[in-house]
């Protein structure tokens, strides 16, 4: 039975969003959650979608063993924090706007910031790899699958 749905934002979800949805997903069958959590990604911006994640995300996330499948949309406020437990924005900016299209304190009280998770305090955000080169999205990957463990971590207690 799904217990908690988890909505991974970024700016135009082919990047940064569906990452942490595949090595989310990846880690959940590992730890043998992935029954109990469902993930899913979206974008603040429209701009893409319908399209798949960019290439270069793709190809670097399946170097490590992560298939980025999910097909790029906007986030649905109306629809989004009403369907999802936890709205997991990217960065400071991603926060902002997510901030601007809640409803409720309940809904506020949904987003969280993805860095919250990690273990370490250098970046307390997900850097934007669009425009650079091969060393941005290394460094996503490993941002996030350090910040996924804790998330792991976070809801194995919520649970208890
Ligand atoms: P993402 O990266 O937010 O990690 O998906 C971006 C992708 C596309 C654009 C900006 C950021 N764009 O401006 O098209």
């Amino acid at each position: 039975m799904i217990e908690k749905k988890l909505l991974f934002v970024c700016l135009g979800n082919i990047c940064r969003s569906p990452a942490a949805e595949a090595v989310m997903v990846e880690k959940l069958k590992k730890a043998g959650m992935d029954a109990r959590i469902m993930c899913d990604s979206a974008g603040i911006l429209g701009y893409h979608a319908g399209e798949k994640a960019d290439y270069r995300m793709r190809n670097h996330a399946l170097q490590r063993g992560y298939k980025v499948t999910s097909l790029s949309r906007k986030v649905k406020a109306d629809v989004d924090f009403d369907h999802f437990d936890m709205i997991i924005g990217m960065d400071e900016q991603n926060i902002k706007d997510l901030n601007l299209l809640v409803r409720s304190s309940a809904d506020l009280n949904k987003i969280f910031r993805m860095t919250d998770f990690s273990s370490q305090s250098a970046y307390d955000h997900i850097p934007d790899p669009y425009y650079g080169g091969s060393d941005g999205f290394e460094l996503v990957l490993d941002l996030l699958e350090d910040a996924c463990d804790g998330l792991i971590k976070y809801l194995e207690k919520r649970k208890q």
